[in-house]
């Protein structure tokens, strides 16, 4: 029996990604490769709706896609490629968008939200559609499950839709996926700025734990790290925000639940804590950090597995895409 498809996608937007990321999304992502055909990809034509300097761009994309692996992404079994290797994501994309209303792309929130600070007059057109690049993106690997978070629910009704309007007025050809929607997955705050998510955007150098850091920079951020003067390890978010982020920390990278933790301080000042914090994100991180240097050493073996990968995908998608094209009229 064959599994569920599930499709992914992330931006290649840092130069490394950090442990939110890492906890929020990756450990997740690995994890449902056991029972699902996945397929992740990496959207740079996502990435150019806002302004890109292409060296960079060409750089973030490869360590993305390198960070990925490193992580557990498998891509002998999953298929991991790189948006622009599979024409047919632009081509699907400019179909979805002759299906889509003005005022039904007008309703989507993040472009409201993304386009607030500099006016929707300096906006790209390409930030306006992205929600129909990213439709696009899913219907072409007949994804039945998309794991998303509730930030992109009305994406992907906006893809349910356009997917269900394609097939009443061309006939049955694309398929509907099911939104689901992530449980709240644990999150990570910045270890200077207790208060905020740990972001790659975060202000504070020393309050983000890239993966791709050497173990001194991760054991001096942790050491570091803002917590309080109670002198007592608990676990209170709200009034402990600090103290309550090494502990999330702790428990994600050792697989104990945060109670046991805490009983296993009692007793013990700040200082156990963040030595047992940074020796644990060391030790996980270490091997991601070594994997990842690898593939960016060894060009020719990443750029071997991204074309295989590529190919892969555009077996699938240029399938998709012959059935609309053939749907339409082309
Ligand atoms: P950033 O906030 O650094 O810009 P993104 O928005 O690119 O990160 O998020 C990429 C993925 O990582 C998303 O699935 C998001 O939910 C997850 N993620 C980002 N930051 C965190 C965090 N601090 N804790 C948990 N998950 C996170
Ligand atoms: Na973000």
């Amino acid at each position: 029996m064959s599994l569920p498809r599930l499709f992914s996608g992330m931006q290649p937007s840092a130069a490394s990604l950090h442990i939110g990321n890492y906890a929020g999304a990756l450990l997740q992502w690995r994890d449902m490769q056991a029972s699902h055909d996945a397929v992740f990809c990496v959207v740079d034509l996502h990435a150019i709706t806002v302004p890109q300097d292409p060296a960079e761009l060409r750089e973030r994309t490869r360590r993305t896609a390198a960070q990925y692996i490193a992580a557990g992404i498998d891509p002998e079994h999953s298929t991991l490629f790189v948006q622009s290797h599979v024409r047919a994501h632009a081509e699907l994309a400019w179909v979805l968008n002759t299906i889509t209303g003005y005022g039904e792309a007008a309703r989507m929130t993040q472009f409201k939200d993304k386009s607030a600070r500099g006016g929707v007059d300096t906006a790209s057109v390409g930030l306006f559609t992205y929600p129909i690049l990213q439709a696009a993106d899913i219907l072409l690997y007949d994804a039945v499950v998309v794991p998303v978070g509730e930030d992109q629910r009305q994406h992907i009704e906006l893809t349910r839709d356009l997917a269900a309007r394609f097939n009443s007025r061309f006939g049955d050809t694309l398929v509907v996926p099911e939104v689901r929607i992530l449980k709240e997955t644990a999150k990570i705050y910045d270890l200077q700025n207790p208060g905020s998510k740990m972001s790659k955007s975060g202000e504070s150098p020393q309050g983000i734990v890239w993966l791709l850091d050497d173990d001194k920079a991760i054991v001096k951020k942790i050491k570091s790290a803002v917590t309080d003067s109670e002198g007592v390890v608990r676990f209170d978010p709200v009034e402990k925000p600090g103290v309550s982020n090494l502990l999330t920390i702790l428990s994600i990278v050792t697989g104990t639940e945060v109670d046991a933790l805490v009983d296993s301080f009692a007793g013990q000042q700040y200082g156990a804590l963040k030595g047992a914090v940074a020796e644990a994100v060391v030790e996980e991180l270490r091997p991601i950090r070594q994997r990842s240097l690898e593939l960016l050493d060894d060009p020719g073996e990443l750029d071997r597995l991204l074309k295989i990968n590529a190919e892969r995908a555009s077996a699938i998608a240029d399938a998709t895409l012959a059935r609309v094209y053939d749907a339409v009229g082309f």
